[in-house]
């Protein structure tokens, strides 16, 4: 059996013939810059995340860029970011001006450890960044109050975590601003890039909505020299398509992860994703962690299983982040991790015969 780590084409035949009918609209009254499906994904996204305000941007990395750019960051300013993320991250504070300042990760729930990011504040820093690493949240209550007890703000990296829950509120209402990635492969995809800003700061959003568009809110009027960042059309005509099957498709994400729960529990030599109970993970990736993760990854392709690395090397060993001199044993549980996470196929179409087969050659390989 041959089973890919993630089906885009199954999702989009499932959504094929609404999204369509929009793109011919769009390509016949050539609308393709703003109007009315960029303005309806803002107000439905907005909604569906329980915010005041959504404005829609051309990609995640640029949100993120956006975000700190409205919040001011002069250069040296600090901002606090987990080690293990993607480099989209860091790289936003980078362009925004600010610096960087690193920090581990829990070893049960792979998000940001609060103590490590508390114990980082200087009188440099701003504000720090917890990511909702594979569709869970970060401990957001910890984040929030050590960011109230030193006058910092928060901005939640949500990318990987549309509609994920903690204590009962949405990704997007905790932090002073929050960013998701539209990049295919995640919950929630378009049909090429975007991303968006949700907040319940309106002066913010309006920043923002002006930075995305040349520093501009009206024609040839630039209040500052912002950028091109815009969602287009035919993106958000098929994100608002999305968005609609988006609870279901969360749904189930959950009940195949509930399935590889079930599966793998009390394997020897697996350990299985830890879920907060007063969380409700929205499962962009399944990831466990096993020894000889790489020899594990090379035995599933053999049987036809694709699996994925997030991430194989952490942020401060990379080469785009030597200047910092951090050097191996900086941040232990994330290099321990690098070694041993393994991400399994996720996706909503994917079926239990599918998972059974997954679990199989997984318990298989590792008995080995
Ligand atoms: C955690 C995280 N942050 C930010 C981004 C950046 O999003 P984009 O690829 O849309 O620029 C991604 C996307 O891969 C991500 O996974």
């Amino acid at each position: 059996m041959q089973i890919p780590f993630l089906d885009l084409k199954a999702q989009h035949a499932s959504v094929k013939d609404e999204i369509l009918p929009q793109w011919e609209e769009i390509l016949n009254t050539a609308g393709f810059i703003g109007g009315k499906h960029v303005a309806g994904l803002e107000q439905e996204l907005a909604e569906a995340c329980e915010v005041k305000r959504c404005v829609a941007v051309s990609n995640g990395t640029d949100a993120l860029q956006f975000i700190f750019e409205a919040l001011a960051l002069k250069p040296g300013d600090e901002v606090i970011v987990p080690v293990n993320t993607f480099i989209a991250t860091s790289e936003a504070v980078t362009h925004a001006g600010g610096r960087v300042v690193f920090v581990d990760m829990l070893p049960d729930t792979y998000n940001i450890d609060p103590a490590c990011a508390e114990a980082a504040i200087t009188p440099k820093t701003k504000g720090i960044v917890p990511v909702h690493l594979y569709g869970q949240m970060a401990d957001m209550d910890s984040v929030l109050d050590i960011a109230k007890r030193h006058n910092l703000w928060v901005v939640e990296d949500a990318a990987q975590a549309h509609l994920a829950e903690y204590k009962g509120r949405k990704a997007g209402t905790m932090g002073v601003a929050t960013e998701f990635s539209f990049y295919p492969g995640k919950n929630m995809g378009a049909c090429g890039d975007a991303g968006a800003i949700v907040t319940n700061d309106s002066s913010l959003a309006d920043t923002i909505a002006m930075a995305r568009d040349h520093g501009s809110a009206k024609k040839y009027c630039h209040d500052f020299e912002g950028h091109n960042g815009r969602c287009d059309a035919i993106q958000a005509a098929a994100l608002r398509v999305k968005l609609k099957h988006l609870p279901a498709w969360n749904e189930s994400r959950r009940r195949n992860a509930g399935k590889y729960i079930e599966l793998l529990s009390g394997t020897e030599g697996i350990v299985l994703p830890a879920v907060r109970q007063d969380c409700l993970p929205v499962w962009h990736l399944f990831v466990i962690q096993v020894d000889n993760r790489d020899a594990v990854a090379d035995a599933l392709k053999e049987r036809g299983v694709a699996t994925g690395l997030h991430y194989p090397v952490p942020l401060h060993l990379q080469k785009a982040y030597a200047h910092l001199g951090l050097s191996k044993g900086a941040f232990p549980v994330a290099e321990r991790y690098a070694e041993r996470l393994l991400s399994l196929p996720m996706f909503p179409e994917l079926t239990e015969e599918q998972i059974a087969y997954v679990c199989e050659s997984l318990k298989a390989t590792v008995k080995k």
